[in-house]
């Protein structure tokens, strides 16, 4: 439910998660004023906000009128004198911790009273960041979401050694509030938890394919239709307790030394890095995607999370 105490929301950036967060606060009737670099880059974002809207309404989560009034809690500016007053800002620009502390200047230039600055940053240190922000040291945090954050429902929130005590605590509350899930990490540590465990995970899909013991499809396949599923309703350690503490100590010693403990990216990875096989965006990487359905494809990575919407949109 929307806080009473927050007046405006501010986002510095028009990109992918810009974008969207305001998608997601606005949908939550909060004020919420993004800052573009120029009048074109607001337009685009426009355009993409009112193109989520549409996806919302087409699912049948939201009705034409109801997006009306989200898009009136809207508003884009090019000067940071129009967000000076915000509760809360949202740094969104570019994964560059120069242009990011770039952005901490203008912020401590204006900003008047935020209860919080917080970065979405994918991998940079809150302890990096708070090098380059003075007046509001205090008030920075960093809360990572998973694209596109009106749709995944989580975000992992990490402090700085100067981060006040209540900054973090009223972050959590706004996010809360805005239907999401949160976890507070305990100290800093790259790939905060999400990202870690993904990655552990990358580690041994590619070791499988390596080593030839099953294909990518297999190993893909595999996945998607064993252990996978469970996890959108308990939790890995809930299943490790479920599956018994013993068996797991028995298959960890004669198992954990068969896997990957690899310290950089593979040869897979090196090989099509190397002939730019970049994935969906180049057409080709680990599968080949000049045939595949797109739209399929896309419909495929949001299905799991419409099943979240659960907000409280505002009447008027
Ligand atoms: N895209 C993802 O999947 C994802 C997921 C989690 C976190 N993040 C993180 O969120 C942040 C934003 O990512 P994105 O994907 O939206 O990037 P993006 O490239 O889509 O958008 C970046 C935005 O920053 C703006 N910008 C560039 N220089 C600026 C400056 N000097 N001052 C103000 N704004 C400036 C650009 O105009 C653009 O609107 C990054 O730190 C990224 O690592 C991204």
């Amino acid at each position: 439910m929307k806080l009473d105490n927050v007046n405006k929301i501010a986002i510095v950036g028009t990109g992918m998660i810009g974008t969207s967060l305001a998608v997601l606060f606005t949908g939550h009737g909060y004020k919420t004023c993004l800052y573009a670099l120029n009048a074109e880059l607001a337009e685009e974002s426009k355009n993409r906000y009112q193109e989520y809207y549409q996806e919302l309404i087409q699912k049948g989560l939201v009705t034409d009128a109801q997006a009306a009034i989200c898009e009136k809690y809207l508003s884009y500016t090019t000067s940071y004198a129009d967000i000076a007053d915000a509760d809360f800002v949202f740094e969104c620009s570019l994964e560059d911790v120069k242009v990011k502390h770039e952005v901490y200047k203008e912020l401590d230039k204006v900003l008047v009273a935020p209860k919080a600055v917080i970065s979405t940053t994918s991998a940079l240190s809150v302890e990096d960041l708070a090098d380059g922000i003075d007046k509001f040291k205090d008030k920075l945090i960093v809360a990572h979401p998973f694209f596109p954050p009106h749709l995944v429902p989580f975000f992992e929130v990490v402090k700085s050694h100067a981060t006040a005590d209540g900054v973090t605590e009223s972050a959590v509350e706004l996010l809360e509030s805005a239907d999401r899930e949160v976890v507070v990490l305990k100290k800093n540590a790259p790939g905060f938890i999400a990202n870690r465990l993904q990655h552990a995970l990358f580690r041994e899909a590619i070791n499988i394919v390596e080593q030839g013991i099953a294909d990518a499809r297999s190993v893909d396949k595999a996945a998607k239709y064993s252990f996978m599923p469970r996890y959108t309703s308990i939790g890995i350690f809930e299943h490790l307790d479920n599956s018994g503490v013993d068996l797991n100590y028995n298959i960890e010693n004669y198992l954990f030394k068969d896997l990957s403990a690899a310290d950089k990216a593979p040869k897979l990875i090196c090989d099509l890095m190397e002939q730019g096989a970049y994935g969906v965006k180049a057409g080709r990487g680990i599968y080949d995607w000049s045939d595949v359905d797109m739209d399929d494809f896309k419909s495929r990575i949001s299905a799991p999370y419409w099943s979240y919407f659960n907000w409280e949109l505002p009447e008027e």
